[in-house]
């Protein structure tokens, strides 16, 4: 079973494969309109569930657009409408939801929910984003950045703020794709050491620089996020901000970078918190294309699991 639940937990060769896949795709259908199905039609008869138990924008709008552009259907659903929010366990919701779809897509708070959901479905389950991680938004970081750089290989990427969900998964894509990183941010919120350990165990640098500037000097890559995520809570939006300031991206922070370094954000940003205007808007900034390829490589990842 092809489940798409972290990047640590995928094969690097077919990481790859589903990074040249969605180069192909979106390629394939430059300047149709959004609406027009592509040439093949690989989820012809597939219905998908998309469960989102957070809010969303991107992720939501993109497989539900990337579904239909491949001949397939889907259903959307909020936790809290169903059974599932009102006392029905994970693993019945997980066999039932599997004898009327081909594919479920799970945005939830808890990693248990979404590895529950994969024990016990029998149709492949992608991660929408959970508390700890957010695997399709940097394989759509990787497949943008490849798209302005080449290759990724050996690139410098340094991440700015709380050592997050969004972040966690650029340390797995560290050591599959094989580039390194630092992450400034204050001690209180340094990424997990199991996930730094995991991509320095691949051969990775992975540094800890509490000084900004330091830390993006050399950088191809500077990366921020929210500073309250989903997860976190609205009583702890002080402290962060506090503990955070010195980590904005703002356009004085990105001269210390090295020249053509990209910005990336997986939005929504809060303008004038952890990254400037002038920056999200500024000539460095690939933020819409990352949301674009959200589209392009979720359509890869749910072929790959399908095998279609
Ligand atoms: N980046 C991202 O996952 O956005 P949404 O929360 O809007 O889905
Ligand atoms: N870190 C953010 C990412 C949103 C896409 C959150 O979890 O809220």
């Amino acid at each position: 079973m092809n489940h798409f639940l972290d990047i640590h937990r995928t094969d690097a060769g077919d990481l790859r494969g589903i990074i040249d896949n969605s180069l192909a795709m979106k390629t394939a259908r430059a300047g149709r309109p959004k609406g027009a199905v592509d040439s093949e039609q690989p989820l012809a008869g597939h219905m998908v569930a998309l469960i989102f138990e957070k809010p969303s924008t991107r992720t939501r709008v993109s497989f539900d657009v990337g579904v239909r552009q491949m001949g397939g259907e889907t259903m959307v659903l909020s936790g809290s409408d169903m059974q599932l929010g009102h006392g029905e366990t994970i693993a019945d919701t997980a066999r039932v939801l599997s004898r009327y779809v081909d594919l479920i897509m799970i945005r939830t708070f808890d990693e248990s929910v979404l590895t529950e959901m994969a024990e016990y479905a029998s149709v492949p389950v992608i991660n929408g984003l959970t508390d700890r991680t957010h695997p399709c938004q940097i394989m759509a970081d990787v497949m943008t950045f490849e798209e302005h750089r080449g290759p990724i290989k050996g690139k410098h990427v340094t991440w700015c703020g709380d050592g997050n969900n969004v972040c966690a998964s650029f340390l797995h894509a560290a050591a599959q794709f094989e580039f390194d990183m630092t992450f400034t941010g204050p001690m209180q919120l340094d990424p997990e050491p199991e996930f730094v350990g995991l991509a320095r165990k691949a051969g990775r640098s992975v540094t800890i620089e509490r000084d900004a500037v330091k830390a993006v000097t050399h950088s191809d890559l500077v990366v921020a996020d929210t500073w309250v995520s989903m997860h976190d809570s609205q009583s702890s939006k002080e402290r962060r901000h506090n503990m955070l300031r010195p980590y904005q991206v703002n356009a004085e922070l990105m001269t210390h970078a090295k020249n053509d370094a990209l910005f990336m954000h997986c939005l929504p940003a809060h303008r004038g918190e952890e990254v400037t205007s002038e920056v999200m808007d500024g000539p460095q900034s690939v933020i819409f294309d990352e949301a674009e390829n959200r589209l392009h490589v979720q359509k890869a990842i749910m072929r790959w699991c399908l095998g279609v």
